[in-house]
């Protein structure tokens, strides 16, 4: 079984849910308490072994290539300054050189066209997906997924239980035989109504999947919203291919959407022993 080393971060989106804030910023630099979200989402994919990180970018996204790079000067300043701490703390996490790779999707086609702008650095090997705007808190997510994958082999897919009122946001899987914290993907149907969803665990926003994607990505038209859609690719691939699901334990924030990257700088911030008695105090200010 070929081990999963890449991981693509599609980050070329226009946030149009957060805007004014995302105008001239992307959405994936907006701060859960002192990292950009992007930086969360990274941590993730490093905690699972993954060696080689692919963004595909877009416009005004330049700032996200910037915050990867050494800045030569603020380290410098650092250095002097004897903040060794905070110079510390930037060089943990820097991609090493040569250990990723940006590439443009030049117009917002879709998830599933932003996917297959990575194709060429991805190459012949399955490789791991995780959108930037789903901030999984807690344990490595993509670190359980490979846990998954290693036992299996074929596509993994994380998935949650959110309410049954709420299947129709969301894209739904069957849950077939388990095994462990996984289970056969047995369907996957796109924003289902209530009653004829096959349960009520959506796909999260994280993905190993099997190069064969690509192809059915190169012929794939159009979907919903005049975009090209990644779900109906898997769709298709799910017809050759194996889908297991991973059931993700810890909470999910989707911080494109104003209320849950609030929750999250709530939750994240909490978490902080050097934040947590203030914030709770402010937050019951705030309560009156
Ligand atoms: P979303 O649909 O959540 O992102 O796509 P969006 O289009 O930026 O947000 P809204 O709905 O307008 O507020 C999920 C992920 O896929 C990326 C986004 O950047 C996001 O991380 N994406 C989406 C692309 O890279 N390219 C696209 O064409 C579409």
């Amino acid at each position: 079984m070929k081990r999963i080393r890449k991981a693509i971060f599609p980050v070329a989106g226009l946030g149009t849910r957060f805007l004014p804030a995302t105008k001239a910023m992307p959405k994936e630099m907006l701060t859960v308490v002192d990292r950009p979200v992007i930086q969360h989402v990274v941590d993730e994919a490093r905690a699972a072994g993954i060696e080689h990180f692919i963004f595909v970018t877009g416009r005004n996204k330049g700032v996200i290539e910037d915050h990867f790079d050494k800045q030569f000067e603020l380290e410098a300043t650092l250095e002097r300054r004897g903040k060794t701490k905070e110079l510390k703390e930037l060089q943990k996490d820097l991609p090493s050189a040569g250990h990723s790779s940006f590439t443009r999707q030049q117009e917002p086609l879709g998830l599933g066209h932003a996917v297959w702008c990575a194709r060429d650095i991805v190459g012949n090997e399955p490789f791991a997906l995780l959108l930037p705007d789903m901030l999984h808190h807690g344990p490595s997510c993509l670190a359980g997924m490979m846990d998954v994958y290693n036992e299996t082999g074929g596509n993994v897919v994380a998935v949650n239980e959110v309410p049954k009122e709420q299947v129709h946001q969301y894209g739904i899987v069957g849950v077939g035989k388990r095994k462990g914290n996984g289970f056969k993907v047995t369907s996957m149907v796109e924003k289902p109504k209530a009653e004829e969803a096959p349960s009520n665990y959506s796909i999260s926003g994280r993905y190993i999947l099997q190069p064969e994607i690509f192809d059915l990505l190169s012929e794939q038209q159009a979907g919903a919203g005049g975009e090209i859609q990644l779900t109906d690719s898997m769709l298709t691939l799910a017809k050759s291919q194996e889908f297991f699901g991973y059931e993700f334990q810890g909470r999910i924030f989707d911080c494109g959407s104003k209320i849950g990257f609030l929750t999250a700088n709530i939750v994240y911030g909490l978490e902080r022993p050097d934040l947590a008695p203030e914030l709770l105090a402010e937050i019951a200010r705030a309560n009156g």
